[in-house]
């Protein structure tokens, strides 16, 4: 490391250690790809939420930089930099959640799966790592495909005994920011009075809002419906090509991340009724993962809930998203077993 870093990770590891002894209540956080483009205002974001006692940022570039500009905050969490595969084991030591940005991202033209190459690699490492030092750790999955990415980490979890399905969870939650956010503006009301429910997966067709079941009680015309669905299944791809070859979502997407990082910390604190969309292990369905509302407790996702009531228009979109997520799982198992 350049000298600077060692001098603001041993000042940081004594801050750790009084800390320690003061015995504030709070979690330890690994943020895994905390150098790109989605990591960068993620660290920040999390480094300014107080249930967060301890905050290690993982990437292969660039966490001396990031970590030394982010310790600076006069926030509570302790922040620690590890950089590069050995420092992996020692970042995600004693970690309660880890969330999981790394990856590369999508440029126009392509779809999510197409990244399935090089992410699904990455995604293994990580969780291998999850594996040795953090087993019981609570797990946010960013890394695209989602569909296929979080059945890659179940099966490396499987296969070192060490899974339990409520501790992973698919974030979804962008899906959901972008869904309360084109309602309110159709219904023109304030998006934090909305809540729409978003299920299925993190995929084109796969994402399925459930218009009919949005808080506060609304109707729309067969038009909005339509304009709706197919806004909220393409919000990645309208970033994507605004971009225009930059990358995807980064500042909403950390905005959302920490949205749902913090519901799971206080499901984990023992806040009661923390209930929020996310893709998980499922019975809800047929298919072995499915994104519907979940409600976040001490283990994580504590209880799945069911679709609910779904209209003509939602239960032929549900057809629709569930033949895509079948290939998208069997791909993610398939990578690992075969
Ligand atoms: P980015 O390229 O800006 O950043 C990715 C970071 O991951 C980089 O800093 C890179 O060094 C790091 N990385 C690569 N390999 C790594 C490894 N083996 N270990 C640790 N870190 C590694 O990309 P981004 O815009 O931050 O997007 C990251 C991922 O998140 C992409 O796959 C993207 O598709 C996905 N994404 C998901 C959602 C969602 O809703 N779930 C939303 C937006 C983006
Ligand atoms: C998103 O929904 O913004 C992300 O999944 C990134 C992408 O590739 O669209």
């Amino acid at each position: 490391h350049p000298p600077n870093f060692q001098v603001e990770e041993s000042s940081s590891l004594r801050r750790a250690n009084c800390r320690a002894k003061g015995a504030g209540p709070g979690f330890k956080v690994a943020i895994l790809g905390a150098a790109g483009g989605i990591g960068q205002p993620l660290s920040m974001l999390m480094k300014m939420n107080p249930l967060v006692s301890v905050l290690h940022l993982y990437d292969v570039v660039n966490t001396p930089g990031v970590t030394a500009d982010i310790g600076h905050m006069d926030t509570g969490a302790v922040v620690r930099g590890f950089l590069g595969q050995q420092q992996l084991e020692e970042a995600l030591t004693g970690m309660d959640l880890v969330i999981i940005p790394a990856g590369v991202p999508r440029k126009p033209g392509m779809t999510r799966d197409d990244l399935f190459k090089i992410n699904a690699g990455i995604v293994r490492t990580l969780c291998e790592g999850i594996v040795k030092s953090c087993p019981r750790a609570i797990v946010n999955l960013i890394s695209n495909p989602v569909n296929s990415t979080v059945p890659i980490a179940a099966e490396v979890f499987k296969k070192a005994g060490t899974y339990d399905p409520r501790h992973l969870l698919g974030v979804t939650m962008l899906d959901v920011v972008r869904a309360n956010t084109f309602v309110a503006e159709v219904l023109g009301i304030d998006p934090r009075q909305v809540d729409v429910p978003v299920v299925g997966g993190h995929a084109g067709v796969t994402i399925l809002p459930l218009l009919s079941q949005v808080k506060p009680p609304s109707t729309f015309t067969p038009e909005e419906t339509e304009y709706l669905t197919t806004r909220i299944q393409n919000g990645g791809t309208e970033v994507v090509e605004a971009k225009a070859g930059a990358g995807s979502a980064t500042l909403s997407m950390a905005y959302a991340a920490v949205k749902f990082a913090d519901a799971c910390l206080r499901g984990l604190s023992g806040d009661d009724g923390v209930i929020e969309c996310a893709f998980v292990s499922s019975q809800v369905t047929e298919l072995p993962f499915f994104a519907t509302k979940v409600r976040l407790g001490r283990n994580g996702a504590e209880e799945v809930f069911p679709l609910g009531p779904l209209n003509e228009y939602e239960r032929a979109g549900l057809e629709k998203a569930k033949k895509e997520l079948a290939g998208s799982i069997q791909k993610g198992v398939s990578f690992i077993r075969n």
